[in-house]
């Protein structure tokens, strides 16, 4: 009798068990991203308790093995691992004020984390992302394409919801992206943005222009103050940041060489270099391949130049 094969293990690693994390795991088991999903918490009860809700429910959902305590050899041999741990926006906090307390923990966690899987791609998701992901990358030694954040996908994803609702399309048909920093200085370039391939401000709806410059700057204060919205209303963001993290989760496990704003260390993109922000970028199996440097107007250039330094200045801060 032949053996019994399987397909291919694949391995999702999650540290953190907290709403992030756990909505990350949640949405990775309905879209069975990963065969595997092990959850770390310092937490150990926490973890464990959430791993075996989520367990419990795996027959409706796939073949699925979800496991989760406070040892952090549950994580060893993953392919993706997605950081979600560490002090979380209190209501009017803004992101970077996470920066010192959330480097501290990167400090002890990236040394354990490279013990039990050296070879994985690591997402940053704690915030703020962007800094985080440079000192992980610092910290853990790691190339630039294995460490990187979720950067402005979830953000992308709010201007889209946006759009589409006011042009009576799928938020799929939507081509407009957020770049620069996941946070208070990231920007939608409008520049190149369209409509299936409609230029956005050439859109009409019963013949009357929809995206006025009004509606796009109302658009943009929407997104950028997004976060703080929902914080202000229930204490954390969780859902859509999970489904955000499981999207790039899928491009990597399945190699897909996905195109997403999704946020590594800058060579010399924009003549940036040290600081990590959101360009729209091929991931798939190694991590992210290119960063692409999309056409911007002279405005648009000021303002990803004026987000790598808000970056530049907190990692200068921090001695990163
Ligand atoms: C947000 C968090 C993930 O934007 O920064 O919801």
């Amino acid at each position: 009798m032949a053996n019994i094969t399987t397909r291919p293990v694949t391995k999702l690693g999650i540290v953190g068990a907290g709403s992030v994390g756990t909505s990350l795991a949640y949405a990775a088991i309905i879209r069975d991203t990963a065969r595997e999903i092990a959850i770390y918490d310092i937490d150990a009860v926490k973890a464990e308790a959430e791993s075996l809700d989520l367990a419990h429910g795996t027959q409706f959902t796939g073949a699925n093995t979800v496991t989760g305590g406070g040892n952090i050899e549950a994580l060893a041999g993953s392919d993706v691992i997605v950081i979600t741990a560490g002090a979380r926006q209190q209501p009017g906090q803004s992101r970077l004020d996470l920066a010192g307390t959330n480097v501290r923990i990167l400090e002890s966690l990236m040394p354990q984390l490279m013990e039990q899987a050296p070879d994985a791609v690591y997402i940053q998701v704690t915030n703020p992302a962007d800094v985080l992901a440079v000192a992980a990358q610092k910290i853990g030694g790691l190339p630039r394409n294995r460490i990187f954040s979720s950067g402005t996908v979830l953000d992308t994803s709010r201007l889209r919801l946006l759009l589409a609702r006011e042009a009576h399309v799928l938020m799929t048909s939507v081509h407009a992206t957020i770049i620069g920093e996941h946070g208070d200085s990231e920007f939608p370039v409008w520049s190149n943005a369209t409509i299936g391939p409609v230029p956005i401000r050439e859109w009409q709806v019963s013949g009357r222009q929809v995206f006025t410059d009004e509606f796009l700057a109302a658009a943009t204060h929407d997104v950028i103050n997004a976060a703080y919205r929902v914080i202000e209303g229930k204490g954390a963001t969780n859902y859509a940041i999970g489904l955000a993290g499981v999207r790039i989760v899928e491009a990597v496990l399945n190699a897909e060489n996905a195109v997403l704003p999704v946020s590594a260390t800058l060579a010399g993109e924009y003549g940036i270099r040290g600081v990590a922000l959101s360009l729209p970028s091929i991931v798939g199996h190694n991590g992210v391949y290119k960063m692409l440097e999309m056409p911007l107007d002279d405005a648009e250039k000021n303002k990803l130049m004026d987000s790598a330094e808000t970056l530049r200045k907190t990692l200068d801060s921090l001695g990163i």
